[in-house]
């Protein structure tokens, strides 16, 4: 569809929210369904309006809970905000089986972050200067950030090492962020130690930053399934020994090839980045930081191993994980509270652990559904509802025309609607919707 708009917006950012909403509606003609789908309630578009620049609404996805998981002997509900279907279901599904068995076991580092600064036209002695200063740059740090250091976190070490392409000294100041994320700690620290680290380097900042890399805040889940549980509340023909042989090959395959390696560790990120989304933490920071992971070794590869020992699945998932419990939109934003209670309270390892679990739980469901009956006949339930929903079903409707969709096989919207069409002419006549076949061809 065309926009309507013929004039630009103009200074958009200094009118109100409900000002700009109106400046849309007038252009767009949103109609009430539009509008409540947006965050159209004054309390959330005030929290938007504090969020980010220009916010015109809210994009609510839906918030799924991962019931009943085993995670280092407590239970734990998983909030987890996503919009594609079956990623919620196949969780809980996973959990189910390995929490017969013990459930996940998980670890985390201590929430170490790196902040990095660039300097141009350091000296040859820079170096070897910055590490016998180390005690001097560490003290600045932890004056900059105090409030952090009365937490327990701060400054815990330093790094230097000249790009040998650039020629460029990289100084890394690695600093405690205790529950934070910690972007704004650590760029609060490299731009403050920017100028004393001149002085010492005889250099110039080009630019300082915290690196998303995360890699000394990694976080790992596992568990150990018996392979007759394998079979447990799971339909397949085939027997438990078999279905984990191609478990352990399908992981073996993510290993090797690359482009499976991707898709296998998307899967893995169904599960962490939905519990990111649902507690507010930065999705993008997590991925990123992932998928550099899964490279490390020169190659890209699966995040999760698979293996059998002694008539027991093992599987394993390790990964950085800078999640937050406190900070940004964590906490800030209603739904984050909503989940964070959900949770427990947990601080920023427990969710960071939590998290893991759950992107091997989601990464095991996958694989289990892959080797043996395929994922599609899952996704198509919801997929069938949705088209239901696009056609103008409303209600109880909704699952009426997604089973007759479900029946015919055709799940385009066209079908969707006539099958809409002839349950609500029966329904008016009286007839048995059954009665008149519906699903069957029209
Ligand atoms: C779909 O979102 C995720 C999967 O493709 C993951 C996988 O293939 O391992 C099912």
């Amino acid at each position: 569809m065309m926009s309507k708009q013929t004039e630009p917006f103009r200074n958009l950012r200094r009118r109100s929210v409900e000002e700009r909403r109106g400046s849309l509606d007038e252009v767009y003609s949103f109609d009430r369904e539009e509008s409540d789908a947006t965050g159209g309630q004054s309390s959330l578009l005030e929290i938007a309006d504090l969020m980010v620049e220009t916010a015109v609404g809210s994009n609510p996805l839906p918030i799924g809970l991962a019931t009943n998981f085993r995670i280092d002997g407590l239970t734990y509900n998983i909030p987890m905000a996503t919009e594609e279907p079956s990623v919620v279901a196949a969780a809980t599904f996973a959990a189910r089986i390995v929490g017969g068995s013990g459930g996940f076991r998980t670890y985390t580092s201590e929430p170490v972050m790196k902040a990095q600064i660039f300097l141009e036209e350091a000296s040859a002695a820079a170096e070897e200067i910055l590490t016998d200063r180390r005690d001097e740059i560490g003290s600045r740090v932890d004056r900059i950030l105090s409030s952090l250091k009365d937490r327990g976190g701060g400054f815990r070490g330093l790094q230097t090492r000249r790009l040998a392409r650039t020629g460029v000294l990289r100084v890394h100041l690695l600093i405690d962020v205790r529950d934070a994320m910690g972007a704004n700690i650590l760029d609060t620290a490299a731009e403050g130690l920017r100028g004393y680290l001149e002085e010492l380097t005889g250099g110039r900042a080009l630019m300082s930053i915290l690196t998303n890399a995360a890699y000394e805040r990694k976080t790992g889940a596992a568990f150990s399934l018996p392979l007759e549980r394998l079979a447990h509340g799971y339909r397949t023909p085939l027997e438990p020994t078999e279905v984990a042989r191609r478990i352990v090959l399908a992981s073996e395959i993510a290993s090797e090839d690359e482009e499976r390696a991707v898709t296998h560790n998307k899967g893995i990120m169904n599960g962490i980045s939905a519990l990111a989304l649902a507690t507010g933490n930065d999705t993008r920071a997590l991925e990123a930081a992932s998928h550099a992971w899964a490279s490390h070794g020169g190659r890209y590869r699966s995040l999760s191993r698979y293996e059998v020992r002694e008539g027991i699945l093992e599987a394993n998932l390790e990964l950085p994980l800078a999640f937050a419990s406190v900070g940004g939109a964590v906490g800030f934003h209603p739904a984050t509270r909503y989940c964070l209670r959900i949770l427990g309270h947990p601080d920023a390892k427990r969710l960071a652990r939590i998290a893991a679990a759950l992107g091997l739980a989601q990464n095991f469901a996958a694989l289990l559904a892959l080797v043996t009956e395929g994922i599609q006949r899952g996704h198509m339930r919801y997929h069938a509802a949705r088209v239901a929903y696009a056609a103008g079903a409303r209600g109880r409707e909704i699952r009426r025309v997604a089973e007759a969709l479900s029946a015919t096989g055709d799940f385009s919207r066209k079908k969707a609607q006539s099958i809409l069409l002839s349950l609500r002419d029966s329904e008016e006549s009286g007839d048995k919707p059954e009665a008149q076949g519906i699903g069957a061809d029209q």
